[in-house]
């Protein structure tokens, strides 16, 4: 099995009213976690790459670790880069290996962010790449990005069909009050998905791959791990699981994780050196990080994004 696109997945994904997970990868022990989740449910996978983690980890490890994950699940999974700013980041995933690039212009006008998604289309299809691009902007901090609540706007959906059909883009990330990182709403305030933005898009774009990125659900088990061994994250509210699972009914094929992930592994760190303050072997705590990063992943699999046995 080599990498593949998302094409295949997300055709099936919007026929079968499920969506598949896109999980942000920095390192080997979350590589491990992850695919090892989606090789015991059978679910095909969307691992990503930043900007922030090819810088941290190197394209060339990140690759061979996602080569290597290939090789001992022998599961359908595409390398993405998430967030890609500009046309030299994503033509160098490209010409890397990568099966499909983000290219993130919706802090350009939309004129602007047409004509570079449209560039970058035009430098993937004939490689066999696919390109996800974006529309509206999401609040929060994630790596480089970073949207102020101010400068954050829902999709507007009377776009749509014009910035698809003049990029040629394959899928889609739309704005409808998801947002980066893990405080996501305010103390107190009931979360809330602008559902009727999705279903005014799907009906524009039908059979048109929708993205929903800043998905997390900051699970409460892992913040209160941090904040219960030292950490410090009051407030850190997530997506409700219900609405996650609502929206990969709808035209949601692509639901991307990350801030889950580094909670979990976080949490489990924290919580071991609590326990065992003289241990200092690597080893010791990346390994309870790594199950909990697994036993994370294989929930949302199963619970939140229904592609369990869609591999
Ligand atoms: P979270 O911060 O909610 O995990 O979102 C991650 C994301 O959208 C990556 O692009």
């Amino acid at each position: 099995m080599a990498l593949v696109t998302s094409t295949e997945m997300f055709k099936k994904a919007y026929e079968g009213g499920y969506a598949i997970g896109a999980f942000n990868v920095n390192n080997m022990e979350i590589v491990q976690g992850i695919t090892e989740a989606a090789k015991e449910v059978n679910a095909p996978l969307i691992l990503q790459v930043s900007a922030g983690a090819r810088k941290y980890a190197n394209h060339t490890y990140l690759m061979k670790l996602v080569e290597a994950a290939i090789i001992e699940t022998n599961l359908p999974i595409c390398l993405h880069l998430d967030h890609g700013d500009t046309f030299e980041l994503c033509k160098s995933c490209i010409d890397g290996g990568f099966t499909s690039v983000m290219i993130d212009g919706s802090h350009h006008s939309f004129e602007e962010n047409i004509e570079l998604t449209k560039k970058v289309v035009e430098y993937a299809h004939p490689r066999g790449v696919v390109v996800e691009a974006e529309l509206g902007r999401l609040a929060g901090i994630e790596d480089a990005v970073n949207v102020s609540d101010a400068d954050a706007a829902y999709t507007n959906p009377a776009e749509v069909e014009e910035f698809v059909t003049k990029t040629g883009v394959d899928s889609l990330a739309i704005a409808i009050g998801t947002s980066h990182g893990a405080f996501k709403f305010k103390p107190g305030q009931k979360p809330q998905l602008r559902f009727d933005i999705l279903e005014e898009v799907e009906k524009r774009l039908p059979k048109f791959p929708i993205v929903l990125h800043g998905a997390s659900s900051v699970i409460p088990e892992f913040v209160e791990m941090i904040n219960s061994n030292g950490g410090k994250m009051p407030d850190a509210i997530g997506i409700p699981e219900d609405m996650l699972r609502k929206a990969a009914s709808m035209a949601v094929c692509k639901i991307n994780i990350d801030s889950d992930l580094r909670l979990a592994m976080t949490g489990s760190i924290r919580k071991y050196f609590a326990e065992n303050p003289s241990h200092f072997d690597p080893r010791q705590y990346l390994k309870p990080a790594r199950e909990a990063i697994k036993g994370l992943v294989k929930n949302k699999i199963v619970n939140v994004l229904g592609c369990d046995g869609k591999a």
